[in-house]
């Protein structure tokens, strides 16, 4: 039987930093506490980039590097990198360079792809069909955010939700039926003002004005997100179950971004899927926007087993969301 020319995933990396910020040292910035962070967001602890001296293209950098350093993968392969990311270093130049430079991808190009919560999984499938199409062979697709850098700690609503890391995973053609078969995405741009830093861009570019009117800060309707969340995630997963012939006995395990434990839950739900094969990590590092998608892949690489069906389920400011389903695929082991 001939298989079309997929794009499978063949390699996984991941990096977090070791500054813990915990429920309760959050108690001393903001009136909360960790028994309210807990029950309503799942969420424990998350990482935090403490070093001054570094921000989102370096974590990106050390997720590339645990990545090849498990794999064996020789970085002067790799042709391209798509950096999904809502926090670059700078508004210019794109971080994506910054990486291939910190990488040492030599002979990559690469660019920055923002679609927010959604950004891994959108540059998932761009990379895909990359590969799909025969122009390149070894596509780098990153996740990485520092949304302490975005995240004001005096306001309670929002600074108990996010952490800063990276993950990555390889892209390469695959013939056996292993890798991304389908996606159905979206977006929905009625909901921006619902999610959103809205200074430092060219509607407000940075001024005394929007620091103080902290334009800079990531604000939202906690409210509106989880509602829209719930319904983006829940509906794009049965659509692209249906058009694939897929019940959910014969999906493995669920990937969903991690914004609330709460939301996960409402969606394994309505979607009828038990929750033991709903794979959650919330509890370590909160939501770290574009990185938690493949955070998972790293955490839980152990887990999926050649062939096993995986629906990754993402939504985020925009609104953007959506769905991917894909096999799981043989993965590159370190020959020592
Ligand atoms: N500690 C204690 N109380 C807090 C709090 C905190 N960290 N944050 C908010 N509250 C308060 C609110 O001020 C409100 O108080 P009030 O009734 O006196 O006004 C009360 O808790 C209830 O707020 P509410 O918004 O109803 O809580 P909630 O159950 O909806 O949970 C979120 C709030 C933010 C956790 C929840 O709405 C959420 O997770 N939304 C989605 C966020 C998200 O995922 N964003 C990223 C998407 S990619």
């Amino acid at each position: 039987m001939i298989h079309k020319r997929n794009a499978t995933i063949t390699a996984v990396g991941g990096y977090v930093p070791d500054t813990i910020l915990t429920n309760k040292m959050l108690e001393s910035y903001v009136d909360t506490s960790d028994e309210w962070i807990t029950s309503r967001t799942g969420i424990k602890e998350r990482r935090i980039l403490s070093d001054i001296t570094l921000a989102t293209s370096d974590m990106a950098a050390f997720a590339i590097k645990d990545l090849l350093h498990e794999s064996g993968v020789d970085p002067k392969t790799i042709d391209c990198l798509i950096l999904a990311t809502s926090t670059p270093d700078h508004i210019l130049a794109p971080a994506a360079t910054l990486v291939c430079e910190k990488a040492g991808l030599t002979i990559a190009w690469g660019f920055d792809l923002n679609a927010a919560c959604s950004g891994f999984l959108y540059a998932l499938s761009v990379g895909a069909s990359f590969i799909e199409s025969n122009r390149y062979h070894k596509i780098l697709v990153v996740g990485a955010d520092q949304m302490s850098a975005i995240v004001n700690y005096e306001d309670r609503n929002t600074c108990v939700l996010f952490g800063d890391g990276a993950g990555a995973v390889l892209l390469e053609s695959s013939s056996d039926g292993s890798g991304l078969i389908d996606n159905v995405f979206k977006v929905d741009g009625k909901g921006s003002s619902s999610l959103s830093v809205s200074g430092g861009g060219s509607l407000y570019p940075a001024s005394l004005v929007t620091v103080a009117d902290k334009k800079h800060f990531i604000q939202q309707d906690g409210k509106n997100v989880f509602k829209n969340a719930i319904l983006g995630m829940t509906s794009t997963c049965s659509e692209i179950m249906e058009r694939n012939q897929l019940d959910t006995a014969m999906i493995d395990w669920i990937i969903p971004h991690q914004a609330n434990l709460r939301i996960i839950e409402a969606v394994s739900k309505h979607l009828d899927f038990p929750m033991d094969k709903v794979k959650v990590n919330i509890q370590k590092y909160g939501n770290t926007t574009a990185a938690t998608i493949p955070l998972c892949l790293w955490d839980f690489k152990e887990d999926f087993k050649e062939g096993d069906k995986l629906l990754i389920t993402a939504f985020g400011a925009g609104f953007t969301y959506g769905s991917t389903y894909l096999k799981w695929g043989k993965l590159h082991s370190k020959i020592i």
